[in-house]
């Protein structure tokens, strides 16, 4: 078979953020896939970068005090950090502000222009007096226009969730200064989208070719629009100064829109590459490339994707995309994450609190199938599938078999060519070498893995039935024991192998245990020779530790006070100081006994649903061991969805005097947490520590 050259890239992370396990879905999946390309002896790149321009980080460098090149320099270097710690192995990681992206955006820009793709149109738009700049849609903030609610974002209202334009907003307000933002027009430089030629090409590229899955083909037919619809419209590529970000050509204070900069950054990253190890950039992007090219991306950034930019691409005349490949948002045990709840989980946390990054990457394997639906991390199956799967499993049968051919055999398998029995005794554990690739191929890893656990019962079986540790009582059993030992070797090895995109670092460490050269999947084809020397076990593995989840919800528990970020960024400055007045506003002292008429309790909620026709109550049932069941309703349906407070543990007024509502009584109060003057939005409950139980008295 010939080598394919292949070109991969996972969606470029923001330089204002921090890497979380949200994040870790795309790159680890991304990453699994391009190891196995490796593996099969295709030549395989993968590159991304930092995506580093826009307003967001160019304020977040204002408010740090620092440049903007400053503050993506330093979180190039977090980045960087977290996916080596995850064994996220780019062939090269760069930065959209960079010479080489520069270069291509500049040259896409005056090869759609030369298109007659471009165009220069006045716009209304909202302007920071204070400030004196155009607001992003996000910055804006204001009264919804649907249901009031205050703080809400120019774009949509989280409370009722209404979608609107910003200029829909009743007393809006400048997220960056408080000003009330004045409309005020500027030229803009628009992508003709809509131009009959974009049209017809991106309908024809969406349905046909496959170079997106059949689930983001009707998608994008539905932005598309019915055939002789035409829903596209044009796509406005620039910002106005003050932006962080590349100017226009000939265009003073004019700067390319940050996702027009941002895909270009592929490309940048693969000129770097290039200059690096003297590939071939026109073997790759040249209209005529018969490489392949593959982007990674979340289905949030689908229409980014496969709309504007092979219509770009396209039309400056370079390849498009062999494929896009949407996949789905990771929840936590069912929810969003959530940083009240602690599951919103940063890379760093989860490797300072010592779990092991090819734990997560196994549980993510074992949930990816190549699809656009959400994947859950429910942390107790984590615990409970990586201890069975790969430490009950895979690795025990190494470490069952190693000891006795280094006691007993000096370390060596068996001198006669087991190849025969091993296909007989272990069938099939040779012949899913393809099936395997091609279910790695299918980006279903799932598959890919139930594959291979099958294959470890079937290992383990051959275990039970020939128990090594019985037949090792007795010296007559010698050849035996020596056959076993050297089959379950093998099969250990073949096994290392299957899983070795998935578990990099493992699979290295049984290479050395093993003595063997980097595992390829042509070695499948093989077994290990005769008397085949193999050095001296440690163990591969732990189990988790489920403390250790724990202390990682812990660590990502955000305190009750406002995180400096949010702090700033959306501030309106006279709620601002209202907020803070009411917030600091000292409340008088009371006496202790005064204190001790507040009875507050544990309670468990053994149950919360939502109240027909009301805007922020939920139902919930609150369980105080001894002292029985009460009914509360609580003013938290905008910060909790009621089917994760199921089973919570919290704490209770017991003794407030039951109020008749509209819906029913309520017997008590549950405590939370909430910023006075709304400028953190969210609310959050409280929580004991473990080993509370419910009923127990808080002092
Ligand atoms: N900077 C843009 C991408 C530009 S690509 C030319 C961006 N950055 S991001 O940091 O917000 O997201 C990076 C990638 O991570 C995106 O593909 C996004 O879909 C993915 N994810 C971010 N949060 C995620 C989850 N919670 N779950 C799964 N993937 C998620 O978008
Ligand atoms: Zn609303």
């Amino acid at each position: 078979m010939t080598s394919r050259k292949i070109l991969v890239t996972s969606a470029l992370p923001y330089a204002n953020g921090a890497i979380h396990l949200g994040h870790l879905v795309e790159y680890i999946q991304t990453d699994i896939w391009t190891r196995f390309q490796k593996m099969r002896d295709n030549e395989c790149h993968y590159v991304c970068a930092d995506d580093t321009h826009g307003t967001p980080i160019m304020l977040r460098a204002e408010k740090e005090g620092i440049t903007p090149e400053a503050l993506i320099a330093r979180v190039h270097d977090e980045h960087t950090r977290d996916f080596a710690g995850f064994h996220v192995q780019f062939d090269n990681y760069y930065s959209t502000h960079s010479p080489e992206t520069r270069f291509y955006s500049e040259d896409i820009f005056k090869k759609l222009k030369a298109a007659g793709l471009i165009e220069v149109r006045a716009i209304q738009q909202h302007y920071d007096p204070v400030k004196q700049m155009f607001l992003p849609d996000r910055f804006i903030k204001g009264e919804c226009p649907k249901c009031g609610a205050k703080d809400q974002y120019g774009d949509s209202c989280e409370v009722c969730g209404a979608a609107y334009a910003p200029t829909e907003l009743k007393n809006p307000y400048s997220a960056v200064s408080g000003a009330v933002p004045e409309l005020r027009a500027s030229d803009h430089y628009f992508f003709k989208l809509s131009d009959p030629r974009c049209q017809t090409f991106l309908r024809r590229w969406t349905q046909e070719g496959g170079h997106v899955p059949p689930e983001a083909a009707n998608k994008l037919q539905e932005w598309l629009g019915a055939p002789g619809e035409n829903k596209l419209t044009d796509w406005d590529i620039s910002r106005d100064a003050p932006y962080f970000g590349f100017e226009i050509p000939d265009a003073p204070g004019k700067y390319f829109y940050v996702w027009l900069d941002a895909p270009i950054g592929y490309m940048g990253s693969f000129r770097k590459l290039c200059a690096r190890t003297g590939l071939n950039f026109d073997d790759f992007w040249g209209k005529d490339s018969q490489a392949e090219l593959y982007h990674f991306v979340g289905k949030d950034i689908l229409y980014f994707h496969a709309l504007f930019w092979p219509a770009e691409l396209e039309h400056a005349g370079y390849r498009t995309p062999t494929k896009v490949l949407p996949h789905g948002f990771l929840t936590v045990d069912g929810a969003k994450m959530s940083k009240s709840r602690g599951t919103f989980i940063t890379a760093e946390s989860y490797l300072a609190v010592g779990l092991n990054p090819e734990w997560l990457r196994y549980y993510f394997a074992a949930k990816l199938n190549g699809s656009m639906e959400d994947i859950d991390l429910n942390l107790s199956d984590f615990v409970q599938r990586v201890n069975a799967d790969l430490v009950g499993k895979f690795i025990n049968i190494a470490s069952r078999a190693a000891g006795f051919i280094a006691k007993k055999f000096d370390g060596k398998l068996m001198h006669a060519h087991i190849a025969e029995t091993f296909r007989a005794d272990l069938a099939g554990l040779m012949e899913a070498a393809e099936d395997i690739a091609g279910h790695y191929e299918e980006r279903d890893y799932g598959r890919a893995v139930r594959r291979i656990m099958a294959l470890a019962d079937q290992v383990n079986q051959y275990v039970d039935k020939h128990q090594p540790w019985v037949l090792a009582k007795s010296a007559d059993n010698d050849a035996q024991l020596h056959h076993v030992c050297s089959m379950l070797i093998n099969a250990f090895r073949l096994l290392t192998l299957y899983l070795k995109p998935i578990l990099p670092h493992l699979a290295k460490r049984a290479e050395e245990f093993l003595n063997v050269a980097p595992l390829k999947w042509s070695d499948a084809g093989h077994l290990l020779p005769p008397a085949h020397p193999i050095n001296a076990y440690e163990h591969l593995m732990q189990r988790v530790d489920p403390k250790q989840i724990d202390a990682l919800l812990a660590a990502n528990r955000e305190s009750l006070a406002p995180a400096p970020e949010q702090q700033s960024q959306q501030r309106h400055a006279q709620h601002q100081q209202q907020s803070e007045d009411k917030a600091q506003e000292a409340v008088p002292p009371v006496s202790i006994d005064d204190f001790g008429k507040i009875d507050l309790r544990i309670a468990r909620i053994a149950n919360a649903e939502q109240v027909e026709g009301a805007d922020k109550l939920l139902k919930l049932s609150l369980d105080l061991g001894p002292l029985g069941t009460r009914q509360v309703f609580a003013g938290i349906k905008s910060a909790y969805d009621p089917a994760t407070l199921v089973g919570r543990l919290t704490v209770m007024v017991a003794n407030l005097a039951p109020r008749k509502m509209k819906f029913g009584m309520s017997e008590g109060m549950v405590l939370a947490a909430s910023d006075a003057g709304g400028q953190t939005p969210g609310l959050f409950l409280l929580s004991p520590d473990d080993g509370a139980m419910p009923g127990m008295r808080v002092k």
